[in-house]
């Protein structure tokens, strides 16, 4: 594949700054965003005071840790626009996450919130190998989701020629790939797989395809994921996070010619990993859950949210920003099996093990009588008998007994049986009532 390294003549001073320039940078940027959530925001002021913390008396970074963690039962309480810190008529668009539980969270964007998410993007883009002039296909949804308007300004902004299609419509997206000869796509890995399945039954060879570039994200996926679409498409298969909470897509993104885990943009971002349970802020290197400060947002500051997402923070490789390592899995997603602790990407990384399974899988959790029981129902690839199947169930379930440690029922399905994600995909499905 192309070597796409950009030009470090190219690159933002926020992405390249030697690290004690950005500790200084960020402490700046730090003490402001903990006064503008003060002045702004009653939830900040009230938090701030019940724990007599002030940005006053923030004198270094580490400091952060005496100030109150958000969490997303904050934000649900405020809704839906009680955590803006500016007028109304300052806040130039709003989205919002789907909520499968509960109430949406509520987020806004100032026009400068706008440029600086815009410019995050691009910068993300430009890391995983996107140029100025290539075509980008964006195939996340267009809406209250941040990851189409998201994707779509950042491209802009770096000076591509956007196709706006959205999710939905696979064939359709498939024929447009096809016709408009976009080099970049921008989608869920879940979904690239259904639109690499859709090229097949259209009887087009994906690595005949136009596309070199796949920036996906949204939701997690593995290394073994990574290679297999790589070599199914022909392309970069990049990483790229963010939550609607922070900002949306490209508060860390993976560098195309590294592909080591997401360099976080600190000049934006205050990164921390805690301890899920106790809160406490654990060592560069130790794996916990992400919890982000915003040091420039406007219109919806956010101090020391609680992504839910376990990852570890590891230093700069390819920027000098440090980088998490790939999102292991959302504590929510977390299927505690008879003491166990399974996350859906351990899964994943064995059902592309077994040669003859496709990446189309779903975990099933009943409760037949006292005890949680757990399916992993997936699809075979195509042309299996019954037998064959039945045997590449049993080959799935030792390697799950034995990576895992838990026992599982395998159920493998015919293919195009199971629901294709158009988006994020849902892995877990939980039947237990
Ligand atoms: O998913 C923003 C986004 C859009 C990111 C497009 C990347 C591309 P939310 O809908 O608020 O925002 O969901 C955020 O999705 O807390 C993670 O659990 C998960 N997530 C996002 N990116 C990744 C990733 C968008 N690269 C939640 N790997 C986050 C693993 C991810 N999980």
């Amino acid at each position: 594949m192309q070597d796409l390294t950009p030009d470090p003549a190219t690159l933002d001073a926020g992405e390249v700054a030697p690290v004690e320039e950005l500790r200084a940078l960020q402490l700046e940027r730090m003490r402001w965003s903990l006064q503008h959530a003060y002045d702004g925001v009653p939830h900040y002021r009230a938090a701030f005071d019940a724990a007599g913390v002030h940005a006053r008396e923030l004198e270094s970074l580490a400091d952060l840790a005496r100030f109150p963690f958000t969490t997303k039962a904050d934000l649900r309480a405020n809704y839906p626009f009680g955590m803006f810190a500016v007028p109304q008529e300052q806040v130039r668009r709003v989205h919002a996450s789907s909520g499968t539980t509960g109430q949406p969270t509520v987020v806004g964007y100032t026009e400068r919130d706008l440029s600086t998410w815009a410019d995050l993007v691009a910068r993300s883009m430009r890391a995983a190998g996107v140029r100025p002039g290539m075509k980008v296909h964006v195939a996340y949804g267009y809406g209250l989701f941040t990851g189409g308007l998201g994707a779509h300004y950042g491209a802009e902004r770096l000076g591509c020629t956007v196709i706006p299609v959205s999710g939905g419509q696979t064939a359709r997206q498939v024929r447009l790939i096809h016709d408009f000869r976009p080099q970049v796509v921008m989608v869920t890995p879940s979904y690239m797989l259904s639109l690499l399945d859709e090229f097949e039954r259209q009887g087009l060879d994906p690595r005949e395809s136009s596309l070199r570039i796949g920036v996906f994200g949204a939701e997690p996926w593995t290394e073994d994921m990574r290679r297999e679409v790589e070599e199914r498409a022909g392309l970069h298969a990049v990483d790229i996070y963010g939550l609607s909470e922070v900002m949306g897509p490209g508060v860390a993104s993976e560098c195309v010619e590294t592909k080591d885990g997401l360099h976080v943009w600190e000049d934006h971002f205050y990164p921390e990993v805690v301890d899920p349970e106790t809160g406490e802020v654990m060592p560069d290197g130790e794996e916990g859950e992400l919890v982000f400060t915003s040091l420039t947002k406007e219109a919806m500051p956010v101090v020391r949210y609680r992504t839910r997402d376990l990852t570890r923070l590891l230093p700069g490789t390819a920027r000098s920003v440090r980088r998490i390592q790939r999102i292991t899995g959302r504590s929510d997603d977390m299927v505690i099996l008879r003491g166990v602790n399974v996350f859906p990407t351990q899964v994943e990384e064995l059902v592309l093990r077994v040669d003859g399974l496709t990446p189309h899988y779903q975990l099933v959790l009943t409760r037949p009588g006292r005890l949680d029981e757990m399916t992993v129902r997936v699809e075979a690839r195509a042309d299996r008998s019954a037998a064959e199947r039945a045997r590449l169930g049993e080959q799935l379930c030792s390697l799950v007994k034995e990576h895992v440690g838990v026992t599982v029922t395998c159920d493998v399905v015919e293919p195009e049986t199971l629901v294709r994600s158009e988006g994020k995909a849902v892995r877990v499905l939980d039947q237990r009532g």
